[in-house]
């Protein structure tokens, strides 16, 4: 079986990922990762370069070409939400959305020292943030709720990871 951790960007799905892949004695693979090695380019580089779907469509290929057993695989925070991914991840394995409300992200986010090109220019002002994560969220959340599990990720814990693992197996 294979586990697939979906969520908006900031809900935790690589460092919750890589927990949950340690405890279940599972590989774990972060897509975006895998992207920026492929491509020898960051994310934000491959969006300002490449452009947008040009990495949609990296996502959507590596998906469908997916082959392999044992895996937790987080993917981007907008990879279930192009192509009909959804349709491809549910068939790849169990997907769990990681939920998250839009106020918990923003206080991820506006702290991030990660560069995420959706972001990235509403960053030095939170309000502007808030309305662009809530808005997004809004419109991600009916991919998202395809997922076989949804998870709420607010104060994750030890016993809570536990208790994902027994809804997952
Ligand atoms: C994106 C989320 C990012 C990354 C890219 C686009 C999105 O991944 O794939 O910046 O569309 O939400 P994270 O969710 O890991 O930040």
């Amino acid at each position: 079986m294979n586990i697939l951790l979906i969520g908006f960007m900031g809900c935790g799905k690589t460092s919750l990922g890589e927990k949950l892949a340690e405890k279940m004695n599972f590989k774990f693979i972060d897509l975006d990762e895998i992207i920026v090695q492929s491509e020898q380019l960051s994310i934000n580089e491959i969006f300002n370069v490449k452009g947008e779907s040009y990495f949609r469509k990296l996502e959507t290929d590596w998906l469908s070409n997916f082959e392999g057993e044992n895996f937790v695989v987080s993917l981007g925070g907008g990879t279930p939400c192009f192509n009909d991914n959804m349709k491809i991840i549910n068939s790849i394995g169990t997907s769990v959305y990681l939920q998250l409300n839009s106020e918990s992200l923003t206080d991820r986010l506006v702290h991030s020292k990660q560069k995420r090109p959706l972001i990235e220019s509403f960053k030095n002002d939170k309000a502007k943030l808030t309305l662009e994560i809530d808005k997004l969220l809004k419109r991600r959340e009916v991919f998202y709720n395809k997922a076989n599990i949804i998870f709420e990720v607010s104060n994750m814990s030890s016993s809570k990871l536990d208790y994902l693992i027994g809804l997952v197996v």
